[in-house]
């Protein structure tokens, strides 16, 4: 059976896309003491502990859709799911699915060995019209939804407004930085949720929370800064969009 596919016409180039047009979008990350996500060489990059993973969890537990670049889940291989029963019940109680979709973004090709494909997950593909072509007939993912490009990859302003169609309210991004990168130019970062870990990683080719071409210090996007919480050796540190913002 081939799985759904779908086009989607291209918006304006350089259009953002305004926020109720879109899903509220919270990123959550750990990072090195020198802002990096993992190490240069696309190993798995996720050190934090176990509290940066239950706090993971809450998040993912919070949204309706997990987006993660192609890059992450080849590096990583799984998706982080809720597990917790209470969290699953709680998501049953507000009328929500066990789990949320989990969206992977990539024009290029992943394994289908991979263990992401084996997770009692429901799972959609934004790609472009030749990877929904390469998906068509295969079953790994639920819906592979065609986005239009633009040089830099994927046209965000296009796929998140089809993600807010599709009746995505909130989505936790859980990067990496590339992706981070592009929805930072797009000024759709709504929540910032970062771990900072007691690492140094140093590399210029290690990813960071937001890569890519990245904003002049005088357009750089303000957060406000909502909490800080220590646990052990890590602080857990949560802003959100400024109300300066526009
Ligand atoms: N510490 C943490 O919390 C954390 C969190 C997440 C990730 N990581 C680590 O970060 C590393 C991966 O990060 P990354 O920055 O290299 O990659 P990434 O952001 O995960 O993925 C980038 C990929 O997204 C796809 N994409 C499609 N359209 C795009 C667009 N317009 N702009 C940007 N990307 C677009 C492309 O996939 P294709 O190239 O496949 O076409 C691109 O290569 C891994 O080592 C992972 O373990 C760490």
């Amino acid at each position: 059976m081939a799985i759904p596919v779908e086009s989607a016409s291209s918006s304006p180039l350089g259009v953002g896309v305004a926020p109720r047009d879109r899903p509220h979008l919270t990123v959550v990350v750990a990072t090195s003491l020198d802002g990096k996500l993992a190490d240069g060489t696309g190993a798995r990059g996720r050190f934090g502990s176990r509290a940066d993973r239950a706090a993971l969890e809450s998040h993912v537990a919070a949204a309706d859709g997990v987006l993660m670049g192609g890059a992450t889940l080849r590096a990583e291989g799984t998706a982080m799911r809720v597990i917790d029963p209470a969290k699953i019940q709680s998501r049953r109680d507000r009328g929500l699915p066990p789990q949320p979709v989990q969206i992977i973004a990539t024009q290029g090709d992943l394994d289908g060995a991979l263990p992401f494909f084996q997770q009692p997950v429901p799972r959609w593909l934004l790609t472009d019209e030749a990877g929904v072509d390469r998906w068509r007939d295969r079953r790994e993912f639920d819906q592979a939804i065609a986005i239009p490009t633009t040089a830099a990859g994927l046209d965000w302003t296009c796929a998140l407004s089809i993600l807010r169609q599709r009746g995505l309210e909130r989505i936790a991004v859980l990067g990496g930085g590339r992706l981070i990168g592009a929805l930072l130019l797009l000024d759709a970062i709504d929540e910032l949720h970062l771990t900072l870990c007691p690492l140094l990683i140093g590399g210029d080719r290690a990813p960071t929370a937001a890569d890519g071409p990245g904003l002049p210090l005088a357009a750089a996007r303000r957060l406000d800064l909502v909490s800080v919480q220590q646990i052990d050796e890590e602080v857990f540190l949560s802003y959100r969009r400024s109300r300066n913002s526009p």
